[in-house]
């Protein structure tokens, strides 16, 4: 368990409410991991700000410090973290042991530090919690492999990875997923071990490593490949920056702006990183009706970041397929509320990759809203849920993931009676201040744990 999440209850019950008002959400989980990943390639100190003091931002943090990396993090005075990173992470001498690396419930970190490991050349076995070991790494092993990199998993697909110290070469990789994971592993380790790669996608996903490089100098560019592939072409250079920082996450406001949109009350969320990647659930819900308004938008480190209000709207129906998935997948769970509370309700198909989540998110959400009410049809690759349904009294349990503990919150919130959640440490992983920021909109949740 991490600092972070201990300090979350593991039974609530969450009372019906309405929420209103501003809250600065936590900071953006994608581009904390990239500033510390990023900042250990950097020859020297790089001044870090805006983590999320979160269980996956813990993970990297901790690896990367294993790896010899100096990360000094530390609360700034609006609670995120804030420190230094000093690089580069170095190569290891040849006869040096494996290290065994634990990346807790974090697909990012596991990811992404296969391929930053590779290209610095290090020997390592990354390994994680049960909800990560059934997570797939044949995605990263096949393109790392292409680079001449010796990767072994269990069955060949599953943690623990094992990366072993192999001479790099130059990769072009055309990629069966749209997934900014295995993107950002192959970037990493062609900028860590100086070969050139390019990554052909069948469609674009979230882009913070490329502009993050690019910000930091490295020739990375990008254009659209036939039908709408995405192609990232990287040369390699050593990242030069001495800052790095993280905008506040739209996938944490996203739980808020849900809420607001189904008539819980107008929520204001300052500071959000709004790239493009990441904004596919305001699209949704602005498309259902609800009223999305979104004000001073400026440039930060390469990302546009913005402040953006949610007001309850008249939901009719939505459709979510196609590219608009890659770029709100993670908020579907909590979308789906706003389904089952519009008039037409919500269809979401080209969305197996829910099932490969922190849980199977078609399934494990499919039974916490049964448990609250809700009717929904799973499908192979997504779900329908019905319109016209409010939630009700119930008890459910996040399966350990975060994303399924917070909808079941928002849940609670709008329907008619009081939600038992249990399992929500899970939440510390992205999100360690969601009952401040609950209790700050007006929400009321008790603790039951003994
Ligand atoms: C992430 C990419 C997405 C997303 C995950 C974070 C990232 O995963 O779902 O929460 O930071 O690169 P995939 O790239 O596997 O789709």
């Amino acid at each position: 368990m991490t600092a972070a999440s201990m300090s979350l209850p593991d039974r609530v019950r969450i009372h019906p409410a309405a929420l209103s008002g501003m809250v600065q959400v936590s900071g953006d989980k994608s581009i904390g991991h990239r500033c510390l990943l990023i900042g250990a390639l950097v020859e020297g100190e790089v001044a870090i700000s805006g983590l999320a003091p979160s269980g996956d931002i813990a993970a990297t943090a901790s690896a990367l410090r294993q790896l010899g990396v100096m990360v000094e993090l530390a609360p700034e005075a609006d609670g995120r973290l804030g420190g230094s990173v000093v690089g580069p992470l170095r190569g290891a001498p040849h006869d040096a042991e494996a290290l065994s690396i634990d990346c807790g419930n974090s697909g990012t970190t596991l990811r992404l530090l296969a391929g930053l490991a590779a290209g610095a050349g290090r020997h390592v076995v990354l390994d994680g919690d049960a909800s990560l070991r059934r997570r797939p790494v044949d995605r990263i092993i096949a393109p790392l492999a292409a680079m001449g990199v010796v990767a072994h998993a269990r069955e060949d697909r599953l943690p623990p990875l094992e990366v072993v110290p192999s001479a790099l070469k130059g990769v072009r990789w055309v990629s069966p997923v749209a997934s900014a994971q295995v993107k950002s592993a192959i970037i990493l380790a062609a900028v860590a071990g100086g070969v050139t790669a390019e990554i052909d996608s069948p469609l674009p996903s979230r882009d913070h490593t490329e502009r993050m490089l690019r910000h930091a100098g490295v020739d990375i560019a990008t254009h659209a490949g036939e039908g709408g592939r995405e192609i990232v072409r990287v040369i390699p250079s050593r990242p030069a920056t001495r800052a790095l920082t993280a905008p506040r996450d739209p996938s944490a406001a996203a739980f808020w702006h849900v809420a607001a949109a189904c008539g819980a009350g107008v929520v204001e969320t300052p500071g959000l990183n709004l790239n493009p990647g990441r904004i596919g659930a305001l699209e949704v819900l602005r498309a259902m009706g609800a009223e999305v308004t979104v004000r001073g938008v400026r440039e930060s480190h390469g990302e546009l970041v913005g402040d953006v209000e949610v007001a309850p709207g008249r939901l009719r129906g939505g459709e979510v397929g196609g590219e608009l998935v890659v770029r709100c997948l993670d908020e579907l769970p909590v979308l789906a509320l706003a389904g089952a509370i519009s008039e037409e309700g919500l269809n979401v198909r080209d969305a197996a990759e829910l099932r490969v989540k922190e849980s199977d998110r078609i399934s494990v959400l499919g039974a916490m809203l049964r448990a609250i009410g809700i009717v929904i049809e799973e499908r192979p690759d997504g779900f329908h849920v019905p319109g016209g349904q409010r939630p009700s009294a119930g008890r459910i349990d996040s399966r350990g993931d975060h994303r399924i503990a917070m909808t079941a919150a928002i849940a609670a919130c709008l329907g008619n009676g009081p939600v038992e959640i249990m399992g929500f440490t899970a939440v510390g992983t992205s999100y360690p201040g969601f009952l401040t920021d609950l209790a700050a909109l007006g929400g009321r949740a008790e603790t039951l744990d003994g």
